[in-house]
């Protein structure tokens, strides 16, 4: 491969045994490593790229968030996520990542106005519920009546139309917390709550989950403003797993509550999604910071497929700025709630032993967003079950911004990978008798 002298305007790839070269053009983004643009690859040399997982293969051009995995940084259209965390709230974050831009107070007056008024869910909606087992999961509930929303806005859904497009955004970001908590208080047999427009964006979620019709809910508003904390961390992260999902579920012309069901059900799996819950499980399990090593020694062995939960991330080589985050205001809240959980001298102990061991530092496997949140969601009285449910509420701003994003795009086309080929070569079909 050797690079033309117009300065990284183009690639040319040689392929000597075939005497024959291609010219490809780079393409470069604000921020972030140059990439190929390999379009023209198969036409001019037969050959197609493989890179399973996507390690290296950027899958469209986007303006939403940037992620640097070498040094730990993580923007939200530019903004670094320590600034947000410190600064902002989820709400004004969910109004960046879809608009581009921070509101003015204006802005954000309006978007607060329509999210809080779209967040009811029809009545009928609700009978939904009752075809679920109570002891369902949370997630399986939740990725079945989002994708259903679809039967409700039937005649809403001209995807040409951007204020059909904008208002299915305000509407997902609006109800899935309702959704949720629905899901929550069915598979604990009591009665679902209608959202309070008076409350902010977390405490009406708390309120949806905990307030029982007997008796008012005391809230500590340490509560509401460690979850939007943690909301903000979990809106969005570039093209992970369940957002690249949306966005090829988008791709096809399908509505934007199919994508965000579908990046639902992407995001549940404990790869991802779903480490959040796995994490806690783990720590149980081990259950005491004398078992760490064990933990750690079986989290090496190549026999064993036993992983620490919460440790390693594709992007970050480096600490996951979330997790830094999430670490100091695990303290915090804990100590502000009087909660004392020995989970969280386990999750430490866990860490400290990980990161001084061989395999993990060469690895550069560290505490990614997922390690230390399940503490504070315990601390909460989120049962386990509902963590990854709680990452989907936040995401779904960034699922929204990046479907509103693909949908603005005039040049976007369906989404359609190649394969390697490993089957049978073509063959006769030999009738029954003769097998
Ligand atoms: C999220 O992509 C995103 O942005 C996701 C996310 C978001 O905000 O959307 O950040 C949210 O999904 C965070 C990740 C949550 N998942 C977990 O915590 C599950 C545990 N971690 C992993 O399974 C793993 O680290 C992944 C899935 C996160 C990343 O997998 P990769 O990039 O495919 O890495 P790999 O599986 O190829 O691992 C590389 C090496 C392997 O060892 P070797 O083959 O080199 O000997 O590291 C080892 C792995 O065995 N390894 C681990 C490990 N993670 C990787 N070994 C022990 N414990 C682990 N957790």
């Amino acid at each position: 491969m050797s690079q033309n002298d117009n300065g990284h305007k183009s690639v040319v790839l040689t392929d000597s045994a075939a005497g024959r070269s291609v010219e490809l053009p780079v393409v470069q983004g604000t921020l972030g490593a140059p990439t190929l643009n390999i379009g023209k690859l198969y036409k001019e040399t037969g050959y197609f790229t493989f890179d399973p997982g996507f390690t290296a293969t950027a899958s469209c051009q986007s303006a939403v968030t940037y992620i640097d995995g070498d040094e730990g940084v993580l923007l939200y259209r530019g903004y670094p996520i320590e600034q947000l965390a410190k600064q902002s709230s989820f709400l004004e974050v969910a109004y960046l990542l879809l608009n581009g831009e921070l509101p003015n107070a204006k802005q954000f007056q309006a978007f607060d106005h329509e999210v809080t008024h779209h967040t009811m869910m029809h009545e009928a909606f609700k009978s939904f519920l009752h075809g679920f087992r109570h002891d369902a999961h949370p997630m399986a509930m939740l990725c079945g009546m989002i994708g259903s929303l679809a039967a409700f806005y039937h005649d809403d859904l001209d995807l040409d139309d951007p204020e059909q497009r904008r208002m299915a955004a305000i509407r997902l970001i609006a109800k899935v917390p309702t959704i949720a908590a629905a899901c929550y208080r069915h598979s604990i047999g009591w009665p679902v709550r209608y959202p309070r427009n008076n409350l902010d964006y977390c405490t009406r979620f708390l309120h949806l989950m905990f307030e029982v019709p007997s008796e008012p809910l005391e809230l500590n508003p340490v509560a509401a403003k460690a979850l939007d904390l943690l909301f903000i961390l979990h809106a969005d992260h570039e093209q992970n797993a369940s957002t690249s999902t949306v966005r090829l579920v988008g791709s096809t012309g399908a509505n934007p509550y199919a994508c965000v069901a579908a990046g639902i059900a992407a995001l549940w799996g404990p790869a991802h999604g779903g480490a959040n819950e796995a994490v806690l499980k783990m720590l149980e399990e081990i259950g005491d910071a004398s078992r760490v090593q064990t933990a750690v020694d079986r989290a090496k062995d190549k026999n064993d497929d036993y992983r620490l939960m919460g440790f390693g991330h594709r992007v970050y080589k480096n600490f996951d700025p979330r997790a830094t985050i999430i670490r100091e205001m695990t303290h915090e809240v804990l100590r502000e709630l009087g909660v004392n959980d020995p989970l969280l001298e386990v999750a430490m102990k866990l860490e400290e032993a990980a990161l001084k061991d061989d395999y993990f530092v060469e690895r550069k496997l560290y505490p990614n967003v997922d390690f230390y949140s399940g503490i504070i969601y315990k601390a909460l009285n989120i049962p386990t079950e509902m963590f990854t449910v709680m990452f989907a509420i936040a995401r779904t701003a960034g699922w929204v911004a990046h479907w509103l994003e693909q949908q603005n795009d005039p040049a976007g086309r369906i989404g359609r990978p190649r394969q390697v080929y490993t089957g049978a070569a073509s063959r006769d079909y030999v009738p029954m008798a003769k097998r």
